[in-house]
């Protein structure tokens, strides 16, 4: 867990800039300053500009999280991803299909600094989903089993709840990265996120890096909610 440690916690905050267009995702990255380092990009906001904002941080010194969720065919992805290793951009999702992590793994070359991340199983995919399918596992156990065929794949890290996150630290060890979003600050509106933990939570669980989007985006003072969310972290990391 040394990488870890080394973290500082204000590098373990990533924002979710899960607003409609980049001139707004400009305007909270403008507010937010230097309490931030680390944004992430996703569909939404990939579809209206976002790869162009992601450039512009990047610029600015910012680390990029493009949150793409990739699964096609092992040549596309591998093309896919050597084109964003071009972008500078420290971390981009894959689906945890054996074969896309394996390819994203290999398109994106020697930029080591691109980390490949696994989406295990997504969240909204409930057990009820697993039986209809056939599969005769748990969640938990359907979350296991894709983690470590992505590991096995070559995946630098994956994504989980907070939840999760304990197991996962045990079973993949202090050299993958774990990356959770759906936290919650104690007392904070916990919006359409279920199984939330805190941030603090999370990181003593183990994870990295937690994300953060409408807590902060949603502040009266977002360059104070992000900075309550970095303290959270510090007491614990
Ligand atoms: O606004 P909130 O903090 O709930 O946003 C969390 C971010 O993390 C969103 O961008 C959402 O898409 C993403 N996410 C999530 N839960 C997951 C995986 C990703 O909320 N299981």
């Amino acid at each position: 867990m040394a990488d870890r440690l080394r973290i500082p916690a204000r590098d373990r905050l990533i924002v979710a800039l899960d607003v409609p267009t980049v001139e707004e995702a400009r305007q909270v990255v403008a507010r937010l300053g230097d309490a931030v380092t680390f944004y992430k990009v996703g569909l939404q906001l990939l579809f209206s500009g976002g790869l162009e904002l992601g450039n512009e941080l990047v610029g600015q010194g910012k680390n990029v999280f493009l949150d793409a969720k990739l699964l096609d065919i092992g040549e596309t992805v591998r093309n896919a991803v050597a084109n964003v290793a071009r972008l500078g951009v420290r971390f981009l999702t894959v689906h945890g299909d054996k074969r896309a992590i394996r390819a994203a793994v290999e398109g994106r070359d020697g930029d080591t600094a691109l980390k490949i991340l696994a989406v295990t199983v997504l969240t909204s995919l409930d057990q009820s989903d697993l039986d209809e399918l056939h599969i005769p596992m748990t969640v938990a156990e359907w979350v296991a089993l894709r983690a470590r065929h992505a590991l096995a794949a070559g995946c630098d890290g994956v994504i989980a709840s907070g939840l999760e996150v304990a197991q996962l630290r045990q079973q993949l060890g202090a050299g993958s990265l774990i990356i959770t979003p759906g936290v919650r600050s104690p007392g904070a509106s916990h919006d359409d996120q279920r199984r939330v933990t805190t941030p603090a939570e999370a990181i003593q669980a183990g994870a990295d890096y937690v994300v953060v989007g409408r807590q902060i985006l949603r502040a009266s003072d977002q360059r104070r909610a992000a900075m309550a969310v970095v303290e959270e972290i510090e007491a614990v990391g």
